[in-house]
């Protein structure tokens, strides 16, 4: 399904940020060093199922310290770790952290090292995941700060398209991938636009409510990675027709500045009828949830619960081999995984 690696080294050091063994954002990352990731993703399934059992990360400990709401990332993460053998200390919120008390984040990442040998941190502001692994030499994986980056959603993203088009028999290189909603605030959408921009020729269709559009910057960063095709657009029916790929994003009110309109029409909502209308029966509907299912919300319809182009349950199950690869490659573990699995 990848193409082979000829770099050599460990993948980690590949990876590394400032001589850190730590993964704080996709801009970590070449196709090759993902598709290596995804590779071991591969080799983890059946631990992720329990067909299989190992125990590289026994006696292992992981910090989950999430300072924002969460369910898929802080579980995911956390079962990860276990499922390789490794346990798991969590702390969520600010009421039940000491920064409640003031305690700063140089100090919290320090005291959480001589505690933990990994964490995974979510973090309301954009570069204070960054923070914490400044103060600390232990692994540290960006969980989402603020509307900055998500890296091991875009890579469990990527892996699930990589997935999705192996069985449909269609190839990244090419495919024509749109992104809806919240492009401003998502930071899923900020890290997988950049991921998928190490592919070749791909055609963007970037569609989302006025003043919600994707960061100048970032596309013009993927304008640049390579000769990719990048259209905006306010319409789900002048965006969505030959896509291969849809994303939709939830809006994210809680990160509106002050007196921001929120009222949008339910235009954004991508439902079956929309899916009918525009694409074929080969199309794949994504969403890195939660999907707002409050009155009045617009991301993504139920009715297309029971629909097999809906893939975003198979995208949150490989959540767990994703991450399991990602702790593997920062413990430097992943050479062992293999031989240290047996039958349950
Ligand atoms: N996709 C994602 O980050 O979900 P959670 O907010 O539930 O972790």
């Amino acid at each position: 399904k990848y193409a082979q690696s000829a770099q050599s080294g460990p993948l980690r050091d590949r990876i590394a940020t400032g001589g850190k063994h730590q993964l704080l954002s996709v801009d970590q990352f070449t196709r090759e060093t993902v598709e290596e990731l995804c590779s071991l993703a591969d080799i983890m399934q059946p631990i992720a199922r329990r067909q299989k059992v190992s125990r590289v990360l026994e006696g292992a400990v992981l910090g989950n310290l999430f300072f924002e709401a969460s369910t898929r990332t802080r579980v995911s993460f956390g079962s990860a770790f276990c499922r390789l053998g490794g346990s798991v200390c969590d702390t969520t919120g600010f009421t039940f952290s000491s920064m409640a008390k003031g305690e700063s984040i140089y100090d919290t990442s320090r005291v959480m090292s001589g505690y933990v040998d990994a964490m995974v941190i979510r973090h309301p502001e954009q570069g204070s995941v960054a923070e914490f692994a400044r103060a600390t030499n232990i692994p540290v994986v960006n969980g989402g700060d603020g509307a900055g980056e998500h890296p091991s959603q875009a890579l469990l993203d990527l892996y699930t398209i990589s997935t999705e088009f192996s069985r449909l028999g269609k190839l990244l290189d090419g495919a024509h991938i749109a992104l809806v909603g919240d492009l401003k605030y998502g930071r899923t959408v900020h890290s997988l636009i950049k991921l998928l921009g190490m592919y070749r020729g791909l055609k963007f269709t970037l569609i989302s409510p006025p003043g919600l559009e994707m960061p100048e910057h970032i596309v013009e960063q993927v304008a640049k990675q390579g000769k990719h095709v990048i259209e905006q657009t306010t319409s789900l029916e002048k965006g969505l027709p030959g896509v291969d790929v849809i994303y939709a994003t939830r809006v994210q009110k809680e990160r509106f500045e002050e007196g921001q309109d929120g009222s949008f029409t339910a235009d954004f909502q991508v439902n079956k009828a929309i899916i009918d209308r525009c694409c074929g029966p080969d199309v794949i509907v994504m969403h890195p949830l939660p999907r707002d299912s409050r009155e009045g919300a617009h991301d993504l319809s139920v009715d297309l619960n029971h629909d097999p182009r809906l893939a975003i349950f198979r995208q949150a199950d490989n959540g767990i081999p994703v991450r399991m690869a990602i702790f593997a490659v920062l413990l430097g573990v992943e050479t062992l995984v293999q031989h240290s699995m047996r039958d349950v």
